[in-house]
């Protein structure tokens, strides 16, 4: 007969997440909400593109929650492919610069591709991964980002599905990191250091 689990000791999620004291946390939005918008987002997709193989190419490493999700969310057939590329350091400040770190494994040559990706931010990254699949003939090409910091934007792209439209704020959780922490909060949240809570990104 299987064990009950012992009952664990209350403690914070975002503590066991890896939390420093320097570091406060504030929920932007709540799984629940992201759960429900995830799947409002599979339905468009599905509107769009009713019977086709949709092929997921997932922005490593932020994207992985989210495309978990709405791979799930979407039905139909569904394959998945991973990019690796780096704009960003160990924190909050982007170099700017992007770099491959792993290209995709297969071809997506006449494929109906959807580029899902966990933040715009300045769409640097998005623009330069747009380039790269262009020159490769894909059927179609979309890109389906969770959340968006409009304000940021400093090249010209946009996403086809948006999540949620966010302030200028660091945020972490649901896959996305500050120093390869807090990926695995369930919400997004923001992140602020220090004590007079201010982050970088508003510096
Ligand atoms: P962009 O090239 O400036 O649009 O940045 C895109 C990438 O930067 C995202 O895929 C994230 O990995 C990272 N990024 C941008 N803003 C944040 C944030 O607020 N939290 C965590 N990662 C971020």
């Amino acid at each position: 007969m299987p064990t009950k689990p012992a009952n664990p000791a209350k403690r914070s999620t975002k503590m066991s997440a890896g939390q420093r004291a320097e570091e406060s946390l504030r929920v932007l939005i709540s799984h629940s909400r992201i759960r429900a918008r995830v799947r409002q987002m599979a339905q468009e997709i599905r509107r769009d593109f009713p019977d086709e193989p949709m092929h997921l190419v997932g922005v490593l490493k932020g994207s992985i929650l989210f495309l978990a999700d709405l791979a799930r969310e979407l039905g139909g057939e569904v394959s998945f492919d991973f990019i690796s590329v780096s704009s960003y350091g160990k924190g909050m400040d982007s170099t700017g610069e992007v770099k491959m770190i792993k290209d995709l494994d297969v071809s997506i040559e006449g494929r109906s591709v959807l580029v899902v990706e966990d933040i715009l931010d300045t769409g640097l990254t998005l623009k330069y991964l747009l380039r790269l699949f262009e020159e490769r003939k894909p059927k179609h090409l979309r890109v389906a980002v969770l959340l968006d910091k409009v304000e940021r934007r400093i090249a010209d792209v946009r996403a086809d599905y948006t999540g949620f439209v966010i302030p200028n704020e660091f945020v972490v959780g649901y896959g996305l990191d500050y120093d390869e922490r807090y990926r695995n909060l369930p919400d997004v949240c923001v992140v602020r250091l220090g004590p007079g809570g201010k982050t970088k990104v508003e510096a």
